[in-house]
């Protein structure tokens, strides 16, 4: 697991902002708001004056700028930027465009039978299945523990909730569904007392060696660095099976074995990935 080693701030409204951050990760804070950068190759040739950056090493950096929080994977050969978004225009396309309760998230979470059901994302990531849960009308909580990958959450879910008070209520709809928690999940759903426990539970933990797309390949590399293995997940599905009052969703590579030795009561199919669901009795 990489930690990141510095807040930049490019756009002088996010300065707090990024104080903040870096105060929060106990990292330096670096205000490179008079260089007025604002291109992504600006924004590398400055971090690249910046840091020392050596051929076998990987570095972390979050940039503040003005399309908001990004947290950049610097190597010696090329950066990569990695960004959480909720408002953009692929997000609105799948939003309108997509499959709706006919996604195969939608079936095996039971959210096509139902919309109201409470979900408990206990692997929130970047978020974007769990968007896909509370456009389709799930109440989502979304639990992160590496606190970068939080921060690029929380970022986002914030300027999307400003841009859809100027333009479009109903993401703010969308938006007012989801919650974002930072803590480890397992302990998480220890604490949460009967009444409160939510009717889903969905599990999306790494899975080192999926096949995906170019792009989405080097996303997945940047979070797998800053992440690590989530080798607890076996524990994390055991711990699940005992809290959601109506099933356990594992989202994983189509071909890969199931999470733990706990029976899959059935499976979605979909093109790489499948949804092994666990029926709960409790
Ligand atoms: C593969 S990503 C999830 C991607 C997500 N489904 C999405 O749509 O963006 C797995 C995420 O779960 C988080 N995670 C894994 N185990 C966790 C745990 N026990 N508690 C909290 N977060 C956890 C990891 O830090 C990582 O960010």
């Amino acid at each position: 697991m990489i930690k990141a080693s510095a807040v930049i701030t490019f756009e002088s409204k996010l300065l707090l902002k990024g104080e903040s951050l870096a105060k929060r990760l106990s990292v330096p804070h670096i205000d490179a708001i008079s260089k007025q950068i604002i291109k992504k190759p600006d924004i590398v040739s400055y971090i690249r004056s910046k840091f020392e950056i050596k051929v076998s090493k990987l570095k972390v950096v979050l940039i503040y700028q003005n399309s908001g929080l990004y947290l950049v994977q610097i190597t010696k050969k090329e950066f990569l930027f990695i960004c959480a978004n909720f408002h953009g225009n692929t997000v609105k396309y799948r939003r309108q465009k997509g499959g709706g309760k006919n996604e195969m998230i939608a079936k095996a979470t039971g959210l096509s039978i139902d919309s109201n059901l409470s979900i408990l994302d206990a692997t929130c990531g970047l978020g974007r299945d769990a968007f896909i849960l509370a456009s389709i009308g799930g109440y989502v909580t979304m639990i992160e523990r590496i606190v970068e990958i939080h921060a690029l959450v929380e970022g986002a879910l914030m300027q999307a909730v400003e841009w859809g008070k100027l333009s479009d209520p109903k993401l703010v709809e969308i938006l007012n569904r989801m919650k974002l928690i930072k803590a480890d999940a397992i302990s998480h759903m220890l604490s949460i007392n009967r009444d409160s426990r939510p009717d889903v539970v969905y599990l999306d933990p790494m899975f080192p060696t999926r096949k995906k797309s170019a792009k989405v390949k080097k996303e997945m590399n940047v979070l797998h660095n800053v992440v690590g293995s989530d080798s607890d997940s076996h524990e994390m599905l055991r711990v699940a099976l005992s809290c959601a009052r109506k099933r356990v969703v594992v989202k994983r590579p189509k071909a890969a074995q199931a999470l733990g030795c706990e029976k899959v009561n059935y499976t979605f199919k979909g093109k790489s990935n499948r949804y092994d669901v666990y029926i709960c009795a409790n």
